[in-house]
């Protein structure tokens, strides 16, 4: 087993792993990548606030994210084509959330189906739905997750038509991945992945099959979005959304405080301060700049997660203490499924509750609910 220190140490391993393709589809955003970029940039310029000689006894990271226990107010995000990454991995990731006892929210766009997940888990987890103009698919997939059991449904709002990635592009990024000669020499030296690969027959997306076609391959996916998600998407047709569903509702990708009053008075369980891992708008301002005023404007009137840029433990205490409720990682395990599959996913974890432990009492605090506001030092240009 290598060391594994920290989460950039996964994504080295992840880095030489995984096909390019695969492993450029995460660690890109879109356009110049400017959000991108300031989404870990920003979490840099927030301090933290020392604090000695406290009791550091007892400590407590568990908390809950609309209402359900969790280990760590840390979800894994939605994100697409894991089981490209490592073979099975939307199972893999979901079974490591599972043990660690956090959630695990499936894409989608994943490989593995929400049925295949339901089968190899124990515990509920949570299902992402991009809102297709077809109703007739929608309705019938909400009735596949809820027959798989799923305790709420995340909406993702900010990807109804697609942002360019440049590398992507580039890449050509198919899946499964057309044997050009550039991938052919790439995969002469990841025969790890290969053969993985090569254990698993689920290499469509399984949720979307039958709507999939012509999906697989980037230089058709922003047609392919365009023909099949809903341009129109609009608060009354996300409100036949609430009601088909009936369940636990959380909104992902808010960003901007007039949206997050209409989520909140739309009843939400939660929203997610989000800019889709600066793979959508790139100019927006980064998730956990966004957070201090959507927290002033509905933070007593709906919960808030956010996502976007977390890759420490103390990234997850910065967001904490400016007023989220619970967090989201996506790049954080993908780099572990990468790297190692399951047991990536489960060291991804635990580096960053560890981290997230360690800090907090490094800040006099016992307990990951009393984190606040008296725990940062946040630059004056910041609010
Ligand atoms: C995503 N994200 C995403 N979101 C979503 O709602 N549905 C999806 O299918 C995907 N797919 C996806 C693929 C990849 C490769 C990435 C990196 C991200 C966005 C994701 O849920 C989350 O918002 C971001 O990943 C958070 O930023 P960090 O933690 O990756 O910096």
């Amino acid at each position: 087993m290598p060391v594994i220190t920290c989460i950039e140490d996964l994504k080295r391993m992840h880095r030489r792993r995984a096909p390019r393709m695969f492993f450029d589809y995460c660690e890109s955003g879109s356009y110049t990548e400017q959000t991108f970029r300031d989404n870990c940039s920003d979490f840099q310029k927030i301090r933290l606030r020392q604090k000695v000689a406290v009791d550091m006894l007892g400590r407590s990271t568990r908390s809950e994210m609309i209402g359900e226990p969790v280990a760590m107010p840390v979800a894994l995000a939605p994100v697409g084509m894991t089981g490209m990454q490592c073979a099975d991995g939307e199972i893999k990731a979901a079974r490591a959330a599972e043990a660690f006892g956090v959630p695990y929210t499936l894409s989608t766009m994943s490989i593995c189906s929400v049925e295949d997940v339901a089968a190899a888990t124990t515990k509920p987890f949570w299902f992402q739905l991009y809102v297709m103009k077809d109703e007739e698919f929608v309705d019938g997939m909400l009735e596949r997750v809820k027959k798989a059991g799923c305790s709420a449904l995340v909406l993702t709002l900010d990807l109804q038509i697609l942002g360019q990635r440049h590398k992507d592009l580039r890449n050509g990024l198919s899946a499964p991945p057309k044997m050009t000669l550039p991938v052919m020499l790439d995969l002469a030296t990841k025969w790890g992945w290969g053969l993985e690969m090569l254990k698993t027959h689920r290499r469509s997306f399984g949720n979307i099959v039958g709507h999939a076609k012509g999906v697989g391959d980037t230089s058709s996916l922003a047609s392919w979005t365009a023909e099949q998600f809903d341009p129109q998407l609009d608060w009354g047709k996300i409100a036949r959304l609430r009601d088909k569903w009936g369940g636990k509702l959380i909104l992902k990708g808010i960003l901007d405080e007039e949206d997050a009053r209409r989520a909140a008075d739309f009843g939400a369980d939660a929203i997610i301060v989000s800019n889709h891992g600066g793979r959508q708008l790139d100019g927006a301002l980064s998730s956990i700049r966004m957070l201090p005023p959507i927290v002033r404007a509905v933070g007593d009137q709906v919960e808030i997660h956010m996502d976007g840029g977390i890759r420490s433990g103390q990234d997850v205490l910065k967001a904490l203490a400016m007023g989220a409720k619970g967090t989201f990682i996506g790049r954080s395990y993908i780099y572990g499924l990468g790297a190692m599959g399951e047991a990536g996913v489960r060291r991804a974890l635990e580096v960053i509750w560890k981290e997230l432990d360690i800090s907090m009492a490094l800040c006099g605090e016992k307990d990951v609910k009393a984190l606040g506001p008296h725990n940062l030092l946040v630059p004056d240009d910041f609010e």
